[in-house]
């Protein structure tokens, strides 16, 4: 595996692969690596000759200092692990190198991304897609990949990357990748380093209230297992539901009844202690 910080080392890089005809995978990555990144390594690995995976930690889709300060970088590991699981470069530049003279004084580029990115966590994290779509529309021109693999964990990342690629008229397979959890449910996070001993107990709970609900809405309205899950989840020690929200899969926009669409799922944050942990769960999937 290749070690790639510069830009246009980067470019002859995928310049090089294009010339022998080679299909780019791209996984991108904040770095902290855990096994759900490295089940979309492997996906990659076995449908692209070229895996190019990036370590970036994006500042531009931090609204929050202190998130941005504390989030777990752990390079050499990653590196090692990126080596093993088959990639063939890594790219893990520096901020200035992404963004020359510092993230404002890039050009300011407005992204259309839709009404998927103004809900949830973009109604709770002002500016996070513009920054997402930011950063991932610069890898895909750098990168140039015929596939992007992202983690389901982020179902709204997904949407909102969709609707970006679209407009922005960018031609690449976004390749949705199923969430990895831990023995206990909790779903796999970079942001699980970050937890207390106590805190790291009860996280399950929000996968457990998930699975719960999904039995319960059999019988009960749509508001009725929204409550159910909050109330559950609200009430056990270190733990606040952000926002749990029930939409359509298609244009996250919340739904009332069950039959309103043939595709809803049910997106949460919840905080425990200082840390913010996202989830979701499928209720139907008609389609
Ligand atoms: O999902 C993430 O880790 C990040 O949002 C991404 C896609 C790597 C962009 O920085």
């Amino acid at each position: 595996m290749i070690i790639i910080r510069k830009v246009a080392e980067l470019l002859d890089f995928v310049e090089h692969q294009k010339e022998q005809g080679n299909a780019i995978g791209l996984v991108p990555t904040m770095g902290a690596l855990h096994a759900g990144h490295l089940s979309l390594v492997e996906r990659a690995v076995s449908e692209n000759p070229c895996v190019i995976a990036s370590v970036f930690v994006n500042p531009t889709q931090f609204n929050n200092p202190t998130d941005l300060a504390t989030y777990p970088r752990k390079e050499e590991d990653d590196f090692r692990l990126l080596a093993q699981a088959g990639v063939t470069a890594v790219f893990a530049p520096e901020v200035d190198e992404m963004y020359p003279g510092g993230p404002e004084a890039q050009p300011r580029h407005e992204f259309d991304l839709g009404t998927a990115a103004e809900v949830m966590e973009g109604k709770f994290r002002p500016g996070h897609f513009q920054g997402v779509a930011q950063v991932v529309s610069l890898l895909f021109r750098l990168c140039r990949p015929t596939r992007a693999y992202f983690g389901e964990k982020d179902f709204q990342q997904i949407a909102v990357i969709r609707n970006m690629i679209k407009t922005e008229g960018i031609d690449v397979d976004i390749v949705a990748c199923p969430i990895k959890r831990a023995d206990d449910g909790l779903a796999l996070s970079s942001r699980n380093a970050l937890l207390t001993p106590e805190q790291r107990e009860v996280a399950p709970e929000i996968h457990k209230a998930l699975e719960y609900s999904v039995g319960y809405a059999r019988e009960h309205s749509v508001r009725a297992t929204h409550d159910t899950v909050v109330e559950r989840i609200d009430a056990v020690p270190h733990m606040k539901v952000e926002y749990f929200e029930i939409v359509d899969a298609r244009t996250l926009l919340p739904v009332e009844e069950w039959e309103e669409s043939p595709w809803i799922v049910g997106c949460i944050t919840v905080y425990c202690g200082e840390v913010r942990l996202i989830d979701n769960i499928t209720y139907k999937k008609e389609i």
